[in-house]
């Protein structure tokens, strides 16, 4: 690319005289269809429950979720990202909740595809929900270890072929695995392809940081108490590194990932550029619930609303295809307030 020209031939504010021409020279735009939008799903009926460190966004019903969906495609959101809120008393070590093809996750796929046939159902992989240690796999406790134990990745990744499974039988369009084992996605889609479900795709969490982001998201699932003082840098990312991140992608490629994920999104900007450009595959971005509530509970200092627009374009513009943000619907709205 080349950059000529000399001022005072060349004014770069030229281009940002007005509106229109702002509007009409711009690189990257956000639009509704660009966004998924990860919704809290909880047991009982007729209930929305706000979530305190996520001021704006509740766990909704499943009742309640099909109206939330239903405004939601209005604004022409393509998909949603379920999340279940587990009732403790259903938690194990095992989290053979996460089986259970009556789950609740797979209760609600299934009342969503039901009423929303043209909405896409993602659902994670991976057993946090459904654990008594809040673990993405299968927790062996080892005094002797300096984390006090670790997650056993074969016997996990077994598991978690089954839950894939179970969410697929129950009419799931995307699985995600989110837990970070090794080998998960080839031996998840080897397992679907066993049971006939070559079509459902399989967006891999490939690149997942250990992250302090997700903090919000383990009050609204309620998995907080239960991981205590543990933490996920066993088999989550160290936030250091970023050539890590293409190997992590390339593997996940090799295995049969339909699309990647780079998670979370804001602060990892480089390494959605870094992966985008190496991989050609669709790439998600996640904004995750600590990015939200950081935007959210600023407001006043900053202006909740611009600063939303403008990290999510970010993210487009560092090389994400698709976002996942709680704030999607209030990010449509504003775009659509601002006349695009
Ligand atoms: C579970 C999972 C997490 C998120 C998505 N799936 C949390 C974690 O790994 O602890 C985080 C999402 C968010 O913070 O919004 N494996």
């Amino acid at each position: 690319m080349h950059f000529l020209g000399h001022f005072p031939q060349t004014r770069m504010r030229r281009a940002r005289g007005a509106p229109w021409l702002r509007r009409l020279v711009e690189e990257n735009t956000l639009r509704p269809q660009d966004f998924v939008l990860p919704l809290f799903v909880k047991e009982g009926e007729g209930q929305s429950e706000p979530i305190p460190t996520m001021p704006g966004i509740e766990r909704l019903t499943i009742d309640r979720l099909l109206e939330k969906i239903e405004e939601a495609k209005k604004l022409g959101i393509l998909a949603v990202a379920l999340f279940p809120v587990v009732d403790p008393s259903r938690k194990s070590p095992g989290g053979e909740e996460a089986l259970n093809p009556e789950n609740l996750i797979c209760r609600a796929i299934r009342a969503v595809k039901k009423a929303h046939p043209n909405i896409g159902v993602i659902a994670d992989v991976a057993l946090d929900p459904y654990t008594t240690h809040g673990h993405d796999g299968l927790w062996h406790p080892d005094p002797l270890h300096p984390d006090g134990g670790i997650v056993l990745n074969d016997e996990s990744v077994e598991r978690l072929c089954q839950q894939a499974l179970v969410q697929a039988e129950a009419g799931c369009d995307i699985v995600a695995p989110s837990d970070m084992m090794d080998g998960r996605v080839g031996a998840i889609r080897k397992a679907l392809d066993a049971k006939g479900f070559e079509r459902v795709c399989i967006l891999s969490y490939a690149v997942k940081y250990a992250s302090a982001f997700y903090g919000p998201f383990r009050d609204a699932i309620g998995s907080r108490a239960h991981l205590g003082q543990g933490h996920k840098r066993g088999y989550q990312m160290n936030p250091a590194n970023s050539d890590e991140a293409l190997r992590e992608a390339a593997l996940d490629v090799a295995e049969g990932a339909d699309f990647l994920m780079v998670k979370p999104a804001l602060p990892y900007l480089d390494v959605i550029a870094r992966v985008k450009s190496a991989f050609g595959l669709p790439l998600f971005a996640y904004q995750v619930s600590g990015e939200y509530a950081m935007l959210k509970m600023a407001h006043g200092a900053i202006d909740w609303e611009a600063a939303l627009l403008e990290s999510l374009v970010a993210m487009k513009r560092a090389g994400a295809d698709v976002i996942i943000s709680y704030g999607a619907i209030e990010a449509i709205r504003l775009l659509e307030a601002a006349g695009i």
